[in-house]
């Protein structure tokens, strides 16, 4: 069969695209463009909550940081393994990201001020990467969705143990119930702005729902974590900062403010609070581990020569 009509068949029968399968360059390219993306997110994405690994308040809430910490290094080398798949090198993709020739999500590049920062990105910014990552299980090429399999069963831990703390927190002192609050108040926007510029503006929706890479429009998943948390909020007893969020009998959702997509666009191209220090500290654990590497590959090339001997 006409490779091309193999690749449409497999996207149009629901069904994976494989490594070894014929694809589109552009099919290609877009798969490593956002695994990588991904991947990068994932790694960058320890730093601001593994801030707070050593001034956890108690020795419980240290052990569920660092496991929490680790395991999203884990969510980025499986994805690092899914972008190799298509021909993409590691080696490339961290060149690439600490030369800010990639990118990965804005949501990373905000400071965490006080320890309730570590349950709202737990609460806001895992809830939002569930909402976005629970229908890439389902997305055509078939290693990405197997790696966000695992992915989302630990990122549904994440988001408990966020909204767990929270309440731990709402349960103690008015100063700790202000200390949520203001959290809330600086997560909320660009928790929502992780889900990506408006369907009108977004430059690869149309092509990646249409490779079924992508199974919902940006503005769908946004409505729906939106509808998601505010009775989450409520239970929690905390405001969401939007004077104009409310439900629309009519339409079925919540209504919600314009967001500041001008404050997207910035953070997306490098001068969000914290793009320069998020790179800087990557670029120095990279260098720092050079030796490292080097070991673990002088070894394995003398297990190599062992084996063969
Ligand atoms: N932060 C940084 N860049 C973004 C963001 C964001 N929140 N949203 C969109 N962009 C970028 C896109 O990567 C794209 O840039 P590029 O053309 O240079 O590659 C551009 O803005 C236009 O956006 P879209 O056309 O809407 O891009 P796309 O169709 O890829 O949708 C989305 C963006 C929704 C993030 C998609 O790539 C996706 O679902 N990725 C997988 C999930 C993911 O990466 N999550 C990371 C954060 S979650 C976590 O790690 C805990």
């Amino acid at each position: 069969m006409d490779p091309e009509k193999g690749f449409e068949q497999t996207i149009e029968r629901d069904q994976r695209i494989e490594p070894r399968d014929w694809m589109p360059d552009r099919y290609r390219t877009t798969m490593v463009r956002q695994i990588a993306q991904h991947a990068h997110s994932e790694i960058i994405g320890m730093q601001p909550e593994g801030e707070w690994i050593t001034r956890a308040p108690s020795l419980r809430r240290k052990a569920i940081l660092l496991a929490k910490v680790q395991d999203e290094a884990g969510h980025g080398l499986y994805l690092y393994s899914a972008a190799e798949t298509l021909g993409a090198d590691r080696t490339d993709l961290t060149e690439k990201l600490i030369e800010g020739r990639q990118k990965y999500s804005s949501i990373f590049n905000y400071p965490t001020l006080s320890f309730a920062d570590v349950g709202v990105i737990g609460w806001l910014v895992d809830g939002a990467a569930i909402c976005n990552q629970v229908p890439l299980c389902r997305s055509s090429y078939g290693p990405y969705a197997r790696a966000m399999i695992r992915i989302c069963k630990e990122e549904s831990f994440h988001q408990r143990q966020g909204y767990e703390l929270l309440m731990t927190l709402m349960r103690g002192t008015d100063a700790q119930r202000e200390m949520v609050q203001n959290a809330v108040d600086r997560w909320w926007w660009p928790s929502l702005m992780m889900f990506g510029p408006p369907d009108a503006d977004s430059t690869h929706t149309a092509q990646s729902m249409a490779w079924k890479i992508k199974r919902h429009t940006n503005d769908e998943l946004r409505q729906r974590f939106v509808d998601m948390t505010v009775p989450q909020a409520e239970a929690l007893g905390v405001t969401l900062p939007d004077p104009d969020l409310r439900w629309n009998e009519e339409r079925g959702h919540h209504d919600f403010g314009e967001i500041d997509w001008s404050e997207l666009k910035r953070v997306i191209s490098g001068d969000g609070p914290c793009n320069a220090e998020r790179i800087a500290t990557r670029r120095a654990a990279h260098e720092e581990g050079a030796w490292v590497r080097a070991a673990a590959s002088a070894h394995a090339a003398k297990a190599k020569t062992r084996e063969v001997a």
